[in-house]
């Protein structure tokens, strides 16, 4: 017999509480509580159970699955996913309400179907003729299949091969998965849809979970890949994605720089890595890939660099991107110095102040340090600490750093430099991009490079980048041989 049973759930992070809480102990958010009834099912019942076996089987008789990915022909969308959707798998899409997440799912539609991949790898579209009628389902909840072909028409995109479904109700959309055995799912959004069992509210975070579980569940069975399209929103109003986090293969955020560029992003890849970003511009006409991204996030000046700025080489999953780091030094406002830098975690830059501070005999503890990364990249790799010192050097004592200079390296709490992954693809993606002097870390993987120079401690690396025609101590100057 089934048991029901009142609980209270935070509809920012799904936490449980058996009582109700003004504010939540796990995410911190007030009044983000509310009140759920529970059902449980009687044992052997649950949805996830009622459709597996029971009896265990022999790892080696586990049938191999094909690592065959099916190519969405959206290069961003697939190099985010390691390579291409695996069947069967579950990718959730979160972002913020209006930063183009419908949009990229009918643009990944459509491309999935030109790409023809989905339909020749699908399992239901075996024959000939299961494979002239395979279909990619959109399902909508949030909007009317007129308003979804007016997005379909500014995209130009008019496939015979994608079915709209209008509709809200969770076991109506899993008959037409039965009925037309899609190769591609899309739900836009898993936060409209409901299912009679737990009522009839959607959003709740009981159903988001309920509605999801069984539409992966669905999906992983008959080998159909689905992207699940999640809004987040920072007041919480409504249940996120980190709920249903947890029973997807793979999760993604839709994210906007400073700039104008939207970012995707992988914060869990079941089958791929989750260090690679997506760079897309929306136009008139779409999301446009953003193919060669090295040099986005530079800014060009017609006249000399400004003191506190600097270039660096840093590694996004299998791509070089030379980004601009500026840091600003100001006497401080309070009795205590402080740090202000959103693209760069705060305790790194205390850290990468306090190693000047204490090798190079820097003040900084009476100062407010500001740090910016222009274009609004988020960086968290260990490259960025070299450059990140220099330009807190030229920023306390107003020397600029030449315009020709790039730089990448870790620093150690003694202040020396240790060598850091990709040095040669750094060195040449400065130089093709004109930077005629890298200074880093010495390193075995400098190989043909450009013109660098090999530096090992931090002293060494601010006479190189400020003194650069006088100094030849601490350093070891390099050129192509
Ligand atoms: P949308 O994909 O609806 O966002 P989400 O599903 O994440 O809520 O679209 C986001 C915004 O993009 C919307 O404000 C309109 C704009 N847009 C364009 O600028 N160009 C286009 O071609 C399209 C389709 C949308
Ligand atoms: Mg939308």
């Amino acid at each position: 017999m089934a048991k029901v049973k009142s609980a209270f759930i935070c509809s920012n992070c799904g936490h449980e509480e058996s009582k109700w809480a003004g504010r939540c102990p796990e995410c911190g958010e007030w009044n983000t509580f509310t009140e759920v009834t529970k059902t449980s099912a009687a044992k052997g019942q649950g949805a996830g159970e009622k459709k597996r076996g029971t009896d265990s089987i022999p790892l080696n008789a586990i049938p191999h699955e094909s690592g065959d990915r099916i190519k969405t022909n959206t290069e961003e969308v697939d190099r985010v996913l390691g390579g291409g959707l695996v069947r069967g798998s579950s990718v959730l899409i979160g972002g913020e309400p209006g930063i183009g997440k419908s949009t990229l799912m009918l643009q990944v539609a459509a491309s999935t179907n030109n790409a023809n991949a989905c339909i020749a790898h699908a399992p239901a579209a075996r024959t000939s003729a299961a494979r002239a009628a395979a279909k990619i389902l959109y399902v909508t909840g949030e909007e009317s299949a007129a308003q979804l072909k007016t997005r379909a028409e500014r995209l130009n995109i008019n496939e015979t091969a994608i079915e709209v479904l209008c509709e809200t109700d969770l076991e109506s959309i899993v008959r037409s998965f039965q009925t037309i055995k899609p190769s591609l799912v899309i739900i836009d959004s898993i936060q409209t849809l409901t299912s009679p069992e737990l009522g009839n509210v959607p959003g709740t975070p009981n159903q988001i979970k309920y509605c999801c579980h069984e539409i992966v569940s669905y999906c992983r069975e008959t080998g159909c890949p689905v992207f699940l399209i999640a809004h987040v929103t920072k007041e919480g109003s409504i249940a996120g994605p980190k709920l249903i986090e947890h029973m997807v293969d793979t999760v993604l955020y839709f994210d906007q720089s400073d700039s104008e560029l939207r970012i995707l992003r992988a914060s869990k890849n079941r089958f791929g890595s989750v260090d690679e970003v997506g760079l897309f511009t929306m136009s008139a006409k779409g999301l446009q890939e953003v193919r060669n991204p090295a040099s986005l996030f530079i800014v060009h000046r017609e006249k000399q660099t400004p003191p506190g700025i600097i270039v660096a080489p840093v590694y996004e999953g299998s791509r070089v991107l030379m980004i601009e780091i500026q840091a600003l030094v100001v006497p401080a406002k309070g009795a205590i110095s402080r740090v202000f830098s959103d693209r760069i975690d705060s305790r790194r830059v205390s850290r990468v102040a306090a190693i000047l501070e204490k090798h190079l005999s820097l003040r900084f503890c009476d100062q407010d340090i500001y740090v910016n990364v222009a274009g609004g990249l988020r960086i968290g790799e260990v490259g960025i600490e070299l450059p990140l010192g220099l330009a807190l050097y030229s920023a306390r004592t107003s020397i600029p750093v030449s315009a020709k200079v790039a730089a990448a390296g870790e620093l150690t709490l003694a202040g020396e430099i240790r060598p850091i992954g990709h040095m040669q693809r750094r060195i040449r993606t400065a130089k093709e991009m004109g930077y005629e002097i890298f200074v880093g870390p010495q390193s075995a993987d400098t190989g043909t490079g450009a013109s660098w120079q090999a530096v090992t401690d931090i002293g060494s690396a601010i006479q190189s980048v400020f003194d650069l025609d006088t100094t030849q101590q601490g350093r070891r100057e390099q050129k192509d041989p």
